[in-house]
């Protein structure tokens, strides 16, 4: 699969399909270069109401001998004054798509213009190819054929800068789904220890340093926490630091929970959908796929990536409701339900991320299903105690088309978490129950700024126009290296 600029129009490109974006009514659409027969077929479809430019609504033409000379898909834009990157990228995830499905080797396209530059354009487009093509390669026993066209961009006006987005594109949608690839991989395939092994290869590929605590390590600190929800497990838990060191005097610190597996553990899960468990590492697998891209993209900031690793599992061993664990900053937690392990898992992590001193925390994780209550599949929930790096999460999101909304955290709700027996106890009930989870990981941030982003709902979805099949989306890598990038 490559990615190609071309100065040429999109008819003019030797590719199997051509790609003709479409505003809704038509209004602003280019038919310049169109081909006669290839205009005729549109307006017909048009006036016959048949397509009408809605987004990625889409038209096929197959060849006619003698007179439509090419394939073309035509893909809906919607209205033009509602064109911006995000669409951009949704409309190229669709034309991977539909080129898969059409088995064609070559595409050509042109960029959409709006109040973007044309290097903004083709770094959505890139991503939205890069990002729609992909699926999970699965276990079959006969591999699943997949073969990937090549992508022209047409009608490029200043190729350099293009190019740049191009490489820019390639890099942060390859780390995004190689975040989703790690949450596709089952539990018996993807371990706590083979996660953190992950990280090790990935800090050699592209240039960041790794350290794995193993559970020795782990006691040594005081990691009662983190050690205690994965202690059910025959698989121990791990704590790894990743560095990408820019020399800068500010240090984002990026926090992700990766239950390899969540089982709820003695507070065991119905088994309805208890297979979808295996994505509860995604807030992990995202912080290391933006250390990816982060350390590609070479932000004038200071990155620390932490990932909490452990299994949920019940057993002879695990840890049981009533036990009383003491994180690394010394605050102790009742356990009330095994089910709330990530905040448990987590406050060692960001107790750790605290004692190194960064500027901001910023931590992810699959909470609660609370978030999908509230807010559905639709955005990712945001608790934060700090006005000005709420809004510039939000903003990172919005920039790169991952939608986040900010929660309150009221003084009162801190009443709902109080225990008798310890400082904190882990599950405090429904009420709030999105909100109580963000403000239970904030106890450990040490009064640094900290945001909490619940992707429960996000982390995973149904099929879209950037991801061909239901399943892990790497949400939140596009955010974080963009937030990397605008705090540098
Ligand atoms: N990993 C789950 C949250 C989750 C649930 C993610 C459904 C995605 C879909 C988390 O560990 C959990 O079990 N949370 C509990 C918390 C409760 C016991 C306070 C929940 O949401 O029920
Ligand atoms: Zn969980
Ligand atoms: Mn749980």
């Amino acid at each position: 699969m490559k990615v190609q600029l071309k100065v040429d129009d999109r008819f003019k490109v030797p590719a199997e399909l051509v790609a003709v974006g479409v505003y809704e009514n038509e209004n602003g659409t280019d038919r310049e270069h169109m081909p006669e027969a290839y205009q005729t077929l549109l307006s017909d479809a048009m006036a016959r109401g048949e397509f009408e430019g809605k987004l990625l609504q889409t038209l096929t033409a197959l060849p006619v001998p003698g007179v439509l000379t090419r394939r073309v898909v035509f893909i809906g834009l919607g209205k033009q004054s509602e064109l911006t990157a995000n669409v951009v990228r949704k409309v190229f995830g669709q034309l991977a798509q539909i080129s898969e499905k059409m088995k064609v080797q070559s595409v050509a396209a042109a960029l959409p213009q709006g109040s973007f530059s044309e290097k903004d354009a083709a770094l959505a487009a890139t991503e939205g190819w890069v990002l729609g093509s992909w699926k999970f390669a699965g276990y079959h026993q006969e591999p699943v054929d997949r073969h990937v066209a090549d992508l022209y961009l047409t009608n490029i006006g200043h190729v350099e800068s293009a190019q740049e987005g191009v490489d820019v594109g390639l890099v942060v949608a390859n780390a995004q789904n190689y975040t989703r690839d790690l949450g596709f991989r089952p539990s018996n395939k993807l371990y706590p220890e083979l996660l953190a092994e992950e990280a090790v290869d990935a800090g050699r590929r592209h240039g960041f340093s790794v350290e794995v605590f193993d559970e020795m390590r782990l006691k040594e600190l005081g990691m009662e926490a983190l050690l205690g929800v994965g202690q059910g497990s025959v698989y121990p838990p791990r704590l790894v630091l990743m560095r990408y060191d820019a020399h800068a005097d500010k240090t984002l610190a990026l926090v992700g929970k990766g239950i390899t597996f969540d089982s709820g553990g003695i507070s065991l899960k119905p088994s309805a959908g208890m297979e979808e468990m295996k994505y509860d590492m995604l807030g992990a697998a995202a912080v290391l796929g933006a250390m990816c891209a982060i350390a590609e993209t070479k932000p004038s900031v200071n990155v620390i990536g932490l990932m909490a690793i452990a299994q949920n599992m019940p057993s002879g061993s695990a840890y049981k409701p009533g036990d009383v664990v003491r994180a690394f900053n010394g605050k102790t937690i009742e356990i009330t339900n095994t089910d709330a392990e990530g905040r448990v898992a987590l406050s060692d992590a960001v107790s750790y991320a605290a004692h190194l001193r960064p500027n901001w925390i910023v931590e992810t994780s699959t909470l609660t299903g609370a978030v999908l209550v509230v807010l559905g599949h639709e955005a990712t929930g945001l608790v934060a105690d700090d006005d000005k790096l709420a809004e510039q999460v939000i903003e990172a999101g919005d920039r790169v088309g991952e939608r986040i909304w900010r929660l309150p955290i009221y003084p009162e709700y801190k009443e709902l978490y109080k225990s008798k027996v310890a400082d904190i106890k882990n599950s405090p009930g429904r009420d709030a129950g999105t909100i109580t989870g963000g403000m239970i990981i904030r106890e450990f941030a040490g009064g640094i700024p900290f945001a909490h982003l619940d992707i429960a709902g996000t982390a995973w979805t149904k099929e879209g126009p950037l991801n061909a099949v239901d399943g892990a989306t790497g949400v939140m890598v596009r955010t974080f290296v963009e937030l990397a990038h605008m705090l540098a």
